[in-house]
């Protein structure tokens, strides 16, 4: 998955390796200038350079010259530094650009993907907890990639270059100071591999404590008006020390680690220093080439112990991937392999609807709608009676394919098409639906009326707002339509928000239009002025109307009761209060109620 996200910023992941390999191509020089001037300057020995480095030497005066113009060694130690300087600010801009685009990728994907994810999985999973993976775990990923395994390559170019260079000078001190790099590295291997899960625990708590805040935040009405404040804050209190605690423990951990590791590096920085000189006295050493060899030790133990550090960060990555993993792996909602055309699609809408022998249960629960068949005349209005559960609003998201029905569950055809062979976005457009809770984006009313098409003239938007009886209101807003809507839709009341919901489908003109219980938070005499409106623009339309309100229901042309996931009535309005079931016991509770 990674090497996916790597494939849009490889470029500038070659530039990081490649200006990596040049600094430590140059920091592995600068010990040997050193060594020389000790050895061939200072000292009488043989100066032990390559061929084109003794040319210059010689023809610039020898050792004769460089002993009485130690400025230009400096100057050399100088413009070498120069160039390191140059190298590392290049490797830093290149790794930085790379760790950039890397990261604009991982963001652009998820999100892509998120999209296209099926209704339920969004049910399922946290809002909390994905904003998490897609923010916290993005950035470790790019740590990780960027600076750690940037490291390794690092680590492994300056291992191989300071060992090759030791190697040169004195291959038995090499392999004394070899010894210690396994230990450590093994010590590290097996710490980090038993320290691995309580990374992931902590990562799990701070989704935990990430879900609670935004909980907090999207419920804020909610935790308000039941005054939970105190029960929120002690549940958020608890749930941030039990994280902090977590913490703490695995830093407690990680520093015993790093002491550890720390005191087998420095035994191993004794043992060279020690025998190093024992060598230099017995004389199979020089004193330039220890200088140069206890600088090359160093930068070969430094990496050896960073690599502790990089496979602890590698662990973290790597329960960050798991998780971004998890979302890039959940399966995209499948759509129709061969589907039938956008116009047949629409000419299909402007069908009967017909639900036949439906069943349906949610993932691992019970049965929620049983053999329901019903046939909904194409420009006919369907009414649906039912107490809260009943599966009303399962029935909708069948119809709209935000759960599938399984194959032998039944069908859904339209105009005779089964949905299930049409395209999932052919079939919405052809939809209109109010939801039971509408959500409005934190944009202007207008835009949020003209959700499907931006370019909608405002006498569209107003004449749909105008049915919706919501026109008037938005005009008393000092912007009108360009008022901002705060988020979740604040600044409205439910019931504004509710019709707000039926402008924005009413500018769609969809064959099919489904009101599911859209006009519960709209007082009744508006509800009348409403439905009168609605009635004469709907037209063509098909029309299913869910609702509570038996006041709502009577214009339908057709009703069904629906309990417990069954149809346990249905006629017209006049059959029904004929008939002393269910629909008629509701009608005179509910027209009872309202002539006292
Ligand atoms: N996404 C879901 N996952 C699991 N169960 C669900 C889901 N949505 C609704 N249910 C369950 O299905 C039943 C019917 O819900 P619903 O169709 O929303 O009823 P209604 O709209 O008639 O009030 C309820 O018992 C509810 O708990
Ligand atoms: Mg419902």
């Amino acid at each position: 998955m990674l090497l996916h996200f790597l494939q849009g910023c490889k470029s500038y992941f070659a530039c990081t390796l490649l200006a990596s390999f040049f600094v430590t191509r140059l920091e592995m020089l600068i010990p040997q200038v050193i060594r020389q001037t000790v050895d061939a300057v200072i000292g009488s020995g043989e100066l032990n350079a390559p061929e084109p480095v003794r040319r210059w030497f010689f023809s610039a005066g020898g050792a004769a010259f460089f002993r009485n113009n130690l400025w230009a060694i400096a100057l050399i130690i100088l413009v070498m530094a120069f160039f390191l300087m140059v190298l590392i600010y290049l490797r830093g801009l290149a790794s930085s650009l790379f760790a950039e685009k890397l990261k604009q990728k991982m963001r652009e994907d998820l999100f892509y993907h998120i999209q296209r994810l099926p209704y339920a999985w969004h049910q399922e999973n946290n809002t909390g907890d994905i904003i998490q993976r897609c923010t916290s775990d993005v950035e470790r990923v790019r740590t990780f990639v960027s600076e750690q395994m940037i490291s390794i390559v690092r680590i492994v170019i300056m291992v191989i270059m300071s060992l090759a260079f030791m190697f040169m000078m004195n291959p038995r001190l090499t392999l004394i100071a070899a010894i210690a790099a396994p230990i450590v590295v093994a010590y590290s291997v097996v710490f980090y591999g038993k320290i691995r899960s309580r990374f992931e625990v902590c990562d799990e708590n701070e989704g935990i404590l990430s879900t609670i805040v935004q909980e907090n935040l999207t419920g804020v009405r909610v935790v308000r008006a039941f005054g939970r404040e105190e029960f929120e804050r002690e549940r958020f209190e608890k749930q941030n020390t039990y994280y902090t605690g977590l913490w703490i423990h695995l830093i407690k951990l990680l520093s015993a680690f790093w002491s550890v590791s720390d005191f087998i590096s420095g035994l191993q920085i004794l043992l060279v220093l020690v025998l190093g000189s024992l060598f230099c006295v017995r004389g199979e050493l020089t004193a330039g080439e220890y200088i140069a060899f206890i600088s090359y030790n160093g930068m070969l133990i430094w990496p050896v112990r960073f690599l502790g550090r990089v496979i602890s960060e590698m662990s973290k990555a790597g329960v960050s991937i798991d998780r971004i993993r998890y979302i890039m792996n959940s399966e995209p909602e499948h759509d129709c392999p061969d589907p039938v055309s956008r116009e047949q699609t629409e000419q299909a809408a402007h069908g009967d609807i017909v639900f036949d022998h439906v069943s349906f249960a949610y993932e691992n629960g019970k049965d929620i709608l049983k053999d329901v068949s019903f046939k909904v005349k194409a420009g006919t209005t369907l009414g649906i009676l039912g107490s809260t559960g009943s599966g009303k609003t399962t029935l909708m998201h069948l119809l709209n394919r935000l759960y599938e029905l399984p194959p032998g569950n039944g069908s859904i055809t339209l105009g005779g098409v089964n949905i299930a062979d049409m395209r999932a976005q052919d079939l919405r457009n052809c939809i209109g639906m109010v939801l039971q809770e509408p959500f409005l984006f934190s944009r202007t009313i207008g835009e949020n009326i003209s959700i499907r098409n931006h370019s909608l003239p405002i006498d569209e938007i107003r004449r749909a707002a105008g049915i919706a009886c919501v026109d008037e209101s938005i005009t008393e807003f000092k912007e009108g339509y360009d008022t901002m809507v705060g988020e979740r839709g604040v600044t409205l009341s439910g019931g504004q928000k509710q019709r707000v919901a039926i402008a924005r489908m009413l500018t769609q003109k969809s064959p099919i239009m489904v009101f599911d219980d859209s006009l519960s938070a709209v007082d009744s005499e508006t509800d009348a002025k409403i439905r009168q409106q609605l009635h004469q623009s709907l037209g063509q339309s098909t029309v299913i109307l869910i609702s509570h309100r038996i006041t709502t229901l009577m214009q339908a042309d057709y009703i069904l009761v629906l309990d417990k996931g069954q149809i346990i009535e249905e006629g017209t309005p006049k059959e029904l209060e004929s008939k002393g079931g269910m629909y008629r016991q509701i009608y005179d509770i509910q027209l009872g109620y309202a002539e006292i």
